[in-house]
């Protein structure tokens, strides 16, 4: 299983879905660039976050906050005393690990083995604050530090009041964000799962105390539900309830919903009960006030909040470890065309970065072909045209990227084009006035 991780990295690079960061002077550890299709795939995958929570309901509004606050905004939030992780190093290889990666029981076989030979031999354990130190202004002194965010939430809390005012909500209503967030993480080896720099997309959704309980268990569903909409199979996710002394220090409640990746079943999502611990830390420590008034009852308080929260890059690898089918020996579609193995995407449409290919059986069709792609590119932009090499190979380049559909243009003269279909390999012939309304069916969902 942990070669599927290493297949999915060199594929990933190959293909322009992501790229180690700066690789032209040998990387920066933990750091990613998105390619073309990475990016479309994200973007992608934010849309429709963005249209299921923030568009489709009444109760939730959506912000931007800066990723540069106020260093008292991380004091008063506990992340300057609290947010440590804790770490340990091993005497003989120097490897470094966090405390909860090896008290994990799926990953303490792999953990124990030391290069050098024999088990590791452990460091105590230290305490590490993986927030990244900046200084705002010329002069770097106390004054002036204050921190990259590692989380976005704060921003919502710092912004409640306002947002609730201009936007007129009354609890119980919702902020969502998406944006970067940034930590100085002890290990990154498992490619998109522990970065340094990602994105958070996460909802504060303030609630009346007494009622926290119930939309908590709403939320766990609503996360469940969206991750599955995304096209990832309900077997490869399970929830996982943290035991009371390992919560963090703002939450009463917290269950992740974990993906069985290639190196084990780990954190992908969580929803959190924050209880009234970040309003009533910030009020105190702003003297602002960050209360809600509810005109019914004329009871003033401070909500709780339920937070589901998720990383756009790891939930983005856990839909690509979902969708990643490696044939070996190939689909045997094609005569001509003997591969070793190929590799099919089978990416929701909703979400796939290319959604129709047009392809022309050969050159000399291509202005024919050029008409149909331009006529469907006025109703998607996920449209590709690739002229250049055998049918069959271009119909492996398009599954490799999880092209849902291919439009095959021909010399027949029945005004019909070839339709085929990236998972079940049939091929339909369409009359081509038909083709968008037959394409808008089949990408209905989008
Ligand atoms: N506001 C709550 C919060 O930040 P978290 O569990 O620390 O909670 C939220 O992070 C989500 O961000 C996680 O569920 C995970 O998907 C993602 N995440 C956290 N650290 C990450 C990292 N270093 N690289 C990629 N994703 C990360």
């Amino acid at each position: 299983m942990e070669n599927k991780l290493e297949k999915i990295v060199s594929w990933a690079k190959r293909r322009g879905f992501v790229m180690p960061g700066s690789e032209i002077y040998g990387g920066i550890s933990g750091i990613y660039d998105f390619g073309p299709y990475g990016v479309a795939l994200k973007n992608n995958i934010k849309k429709l976050w963005w249209k299921t929570f923030v568009e489709s309901r009444d109760d939730i509004v959506g912000i931007e906050s800066a990723i540069l606050m106020n260093r008292q905004v991380w004091q008063a939030s506990g992340h300057e005393k609290d947010f440590v992780d804790e770490l340990v190093e091993c005497k003989k290889c120097h490897a470094r690990f966090r405390i909860d990666e090896i008290e994990s029981s799926n990953l303490k076989s792999q953990i124990s083995k030391c290069p050098e030979g024999g088990e590791h031999e452990f460091t105590e354990p230290k305490q590490f604050n993986p927030m990244f130190k900046i200084h705002v202004g010329v002069i770097e002194d106390e004054k002036s530090l204050t921190y990259l965010r590692p989380e976005t939430a704060q921003g919502m809390f710092i912004d409640f009041r306002q947002v609730m005012e201009v936007s007129r909500k009354k609890i119980p209503f919702g902020i969502a964000q998406i944006g970067k967030s940034f930590r100085n993480e002890i290990n990154t080896k498992d490619f998109l799962f522990r970065v340094r720099e990602f994105e958070i997309a996460e909802i504060e959704y303030f609630v009346k105390p007494g009622e926290d309980e119930k939309i908590f268990d709403e939320w766990v569903k609503n996360w469940e539900e969206f991750i599955l909409s995304l096209g990832i199979k309900k077997d490869s996710i399970e929830n996982h309830e943290h035991p009371k002394e390992k919560l963090a220090h703002y939450s009463k409640r917290t269950i992740d919903i974990q993906y069985k990746f290639p190196f084990g079943s780990k954190e992908l999502a969580g929803i959190a009960n924050r209880t009234d611990f970040d309003l009533s830390s910030h009020e105190k420590a702003s003297g602002k006030d960050l209360k809600f008034f509810d005109e019914e009852s004329k009871d003033k308080y401070w909500p709780y909040v339920i937070e589901p929260t998720l990383g756009i890059e790891r939930l983005m690898l856990a839909i690509i470890c979902d969708a990643f089918e490696e044939i070996s020996g190939g689909r045997g579609e094609s005569k001509e065309e003997s591969e070793a193995s190929e590799i099919v995407l089978h990416l929701d449409p909703s979400i796939a970065p290319v959604k129709v290919a047009v392809l022309p059986l050969v050159k000399k069709l291509s202005d024919k072909a050029q008409e149909i792609y331009k006529d469907l590119k006025t109703c998607w932009g996920e449209i590709e045209f690739d002229e250049s090499g055998s049918i069959g190979r271009r119909y492996r380049r398009q599954d490799e990227i999880g092209t849902p559909f291919c439009i095959t243009i021909d010399f027949e003269e029945d005004n019909k084009v070839t339709v085929r279909d990236r998972d079940t390999m049939k091929q339909e012939r369409v009359e081509t006035r038909e083709l968008k309304n037959y394409l808008f069916e089949k990408l209905e969902s989008f």
